[in-house]
């Protein structure tokens, strides 16, 4: 290569010396955006189609175009092609390698288009495929949770505050809890790919092309809904990758919360569920030592998320209009969004149908932490005491139990009668475990029958999903 006219390049032509080796390196981004090679092609494809049909290209030219960029997805998936930092990005390795092979027909592909429409439409192509398999992910993540919630209608479990006991649940119920928060995840996946299925090709370098192009064309060649309306934004914004991310931190703090419940319930303190060996590894020192790293880790990768929407979020930070190199920064923080989001749900999904809960362990904890007191009090309510006066007389009886080591439903009848004379042999009924999570009795509580029903709802749901999740 001359130094002083640096011809390689494809945008060679008014240069007078080449690029700093090291520049190059710098500027260069194949290393990571190879990734996207597969859409690249595609769209090659769809803007060399339109350029036949609208009479820029001959029926030849798009043939050898055609054959030349299968050629090229060929190599690339059998490991062949010869990727080059000279050639800066996946755009440019790809055109140059095809008129390699093909010659004159394969400069004429860039008819029309620049990179800056070129890679504002892959990245949109690559986010909606991984979008559609991290749903599908999510979905069965979803599914194992609801079918063990609904395994778990009457598996009685402390429901905590302040992880504090505070009134008994069912475990099924604690699950559906985990299922809604997925639900709104999914649903916030699905706005964002809705808005990001449009396309930006045609929009050129900034300003639109003086070609006859025909941008619906392309658009729906590519399984767009639409092509996008203002070139300007469209070369520019990548807002859809900011909304991805922010999506993505979302789900790893609902996957972090849930995370650290399995942590702390598959410690022999709590010991209310086994996880399977193979989700779990030992210790090199201590014999004993089962770890959930699984869950552990999952909630250890929530930080590279947030990293990665604050990234984002900071690079389109005052941007002015259109395209500016900084927006290259856009790719390692989504890809690693998407790679972190894909594996911690795969964990999941893999893992949480998995769960074995530790019944009678669930149960003691609920029946030790005076979890019924709500209901003793709700008790003396309907006996006509006022709700404050009757938190009072529980509150008292509590406290004796501490004193004594005694649940509320150990107590004698007598020295239940001795904080409140309102007080009758019925009250054993509402102080059991089935009696108090059975009265709470509405949509949305955690009665069995209630749990059952808004799991057959939660399963109808998904249900209701595209059918390839
Ligand atoms: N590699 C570039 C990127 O990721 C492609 C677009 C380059 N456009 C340009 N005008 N230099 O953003």
């Amino acid at each position: 290569m001359s130094k002083d006219n640096d011809t390689s390049k494809l945008w060679g032509g008014r240069f007078k010396e080449a690029t700093d080796a090291f520049v190059q390196r710098f500027t260069a981004s194949v290393g990571f955006d190879h990734r996207m090679a597969t859409e690249d092609i595609a769209g090659s494809l769809a803007h060399a189609r339109m350029l036949k049909a609208v009479g820029v290209l001959n029926a030849d030219e798009l043939k050898e175009i055609e054959s030349g960029l299968t050629q090229v997805q060929k190599e690339i998936t059998d490991g062949s092609f010869q990727w080059s930092t000279e050639l800066e990005d996946v755009h440019m390795n790809i055109e140059a390698r095809l008129t390699e092979l093909i010659g004159a027909s394969g400069k004429k592909l860039h008819t029309g288009r620049s990179r800056n429409d070129q890679v504002a439409t892959d990245i949109r192509l690559h986010l909606r495929a991984a979008i559609d398999g991290i749903a599908g992910e999510l979905t069965r993540l979803q599914r194992g949770t609801i079918e063990l919630a609904a395994a778990n209608t009457e598996t009685i479990m402390p429901g905590f505050t302040h992880l504090q006991t505070a009134q008994p649940i069912v475990f099924g119920h604690h699950l559906l809890a985990w299922n809604e928060m997925l639900e709104r995840d999914y649903g916030r996946l699905m706005d964002c790919r809705a808005r990001l299925n449009q396309s930006p090709l045609g929009a050129a370098a900034l300003a639109g092309t003086t070609y006859p192009i025909d941008r619906a064309s392309t658009a729906a060649a590519l399984g767009f809904d639409k092509p996008t309306e203002n070139s300007l934004d469209s070369v520019s914004d990548r807002d859809f990758a900011i909304e991805f991310c922010a999506f993505a931190a979302i789900l790893m703090t609902h996957l972090s919360r849930m995370s650290e419940e399995l942590v702390l319930w598959t410690s022999s303190q709590f010991n209310f569920i086994a996880l399977p060996d193979r989700f779990c590894t030992g210790s090199s020192i201590m014999p004993q030592k089962k770890n959930p790293d699984v869950p552990e880790l999952v909630r250890g990768k929530v930080g590279r998320v947030n990293g990665d929407l604050i990234s984002l979020l900071t690079l389109m930070k005052s941007q002015p209009l259109a395209y500016n190199k900084d927006n290259q920064e856009d790719k390692e923080p989504l890809f690693d969004a998407i790679d972190t989001v894909f594996d911690s749900l795969r964990a999941f999904a893999d893992m949480v149908p998995a769960i074995k809960p530790k019944k009678e362990t669930m149960r003691e904890a609920a029946r030790g932490g005076f979890s019924t007191a709500t209901d003793l009090a709700d008790y003396l309510v309907g006996k006509g005491l006022p709700f404050r006066d009757a938190h009072k007389v529980v509150g008292k009886a509590v406290a004796h139990g501490v004193d004594c080591s005694l649940d509320l439903s150990e107590m004698s009848l007598a020295t239940l009668q001795g904080f409140c004379s309102e007080i009758s042999e019925d009250v054993f009924d509402v102080l059991t475990l089935e009696g108090s999570v059975a009265a709470r009795n509405h949509l949305g509580g955690t009665a069995p029958q209630q749990v059952a029903a808004a799991a057959q709802r939660a399963t109808a749901r998904l249900a209701a999903r595209h059918s390839t999740h």
